[in-house]
């Protein structure tokens, strides 16, 4: 099997998401956003009302779980109990509760399979928080992700507006996210080893784009 895996890792708001879809497509691979698994699993415990601190109660709710991803194009689709559900993932409380609950290994450990499974023996781009350290750890190519946090909340702030949040709330939580991802003790975000450093803060999705497109072609 010789499939080309790309990870980007790093925290919330460094712009993963569109550099990671613009990369997928600029090279003709799949795409695939990990952390809608991590805001699926938060949206399930939401709205089933799971204690999910009861370990009991959180095993039988993971093991119900019916958690899919179907091909839209180059772009996997998460389906949850049959339903598509990302319209509704990427509120707020959505974020916080999924930062939460993504640092209990139970989680984890019902994820893992699930991702490893998604591209199949197709050439993939992964984003999340633990692709290059955890998930993929013999990936191709890996690259962490990051901004200054003040520039990353008001990238939030500006994709938000519609939604009355204020900037220092946005700001607040990223920090409280930033805090819960990089302290969780199983798989925390961090930069792999061999993982090429990006940092955002002064470049637009393009030129991180070309960074990566350069490194991917020189190796
Ligand atoms: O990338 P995102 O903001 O959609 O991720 C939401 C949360 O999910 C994030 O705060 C931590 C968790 N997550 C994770 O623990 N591991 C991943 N690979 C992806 C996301």
């Amino acid at each position: 099997m010789n499939r080309r895996i790309i990870t980007i890792d790093g925290p919330a708001g460094a712009g993963k998401t569109t550099v990671s879809r613009a990369l997928a497509r600029e090279l003709g691979c799949v795409y695939v956003d990990t952390g809608a698994l991590y805001r699926a699993v938060a949206f399930e415990i939401k709205y089933r009302q799971v204690n999910w601190q009861d370990s009991t109660l959180l095993e039988q709710f993971l093991a119900g779980l019916e958690l899919d991803f179907v091909m839209q194009g180059r772009e996997p689709v998460l389906i949850s109990s049959g339903r598509d559900i990302s319209a509704y993932i990427r509120t707020n409380e959505i974020s916080m509760l999924a930062s939460a609950t993504s640092a209990v290994p139970q989680v984890r450990k019902a994820l893992l399979g699930i991702q490893r499974a998604i591209a199949g023996e197709r050439d993939a781009v992964f984003e999340g928080r633990d692709m290059g350290t955890a998930v993929f750890p013999k990936a191709s190519y890996k690259f962490f992700l990051t901004a200054d946090v003040n520039v990353r909340a008001r990238r939030r702030f500006k994709e938000s507006n519609a939604s009355g949040i204020s900037f220092e709330k946005i700001l607040e939580d990223m920090v409280k996210r930033d805090r819960n991802d990089t302290q969780r003790v199983i798989s925390p975000l961090k930069q792999a080893a061999d993982a090429v450093l990006i940092d955002a803060t002064e470049l637009d999705v393009f030129q991180v784009v070309e960074k990566m497109k350069r490194i991917i072609m020189a190796i």
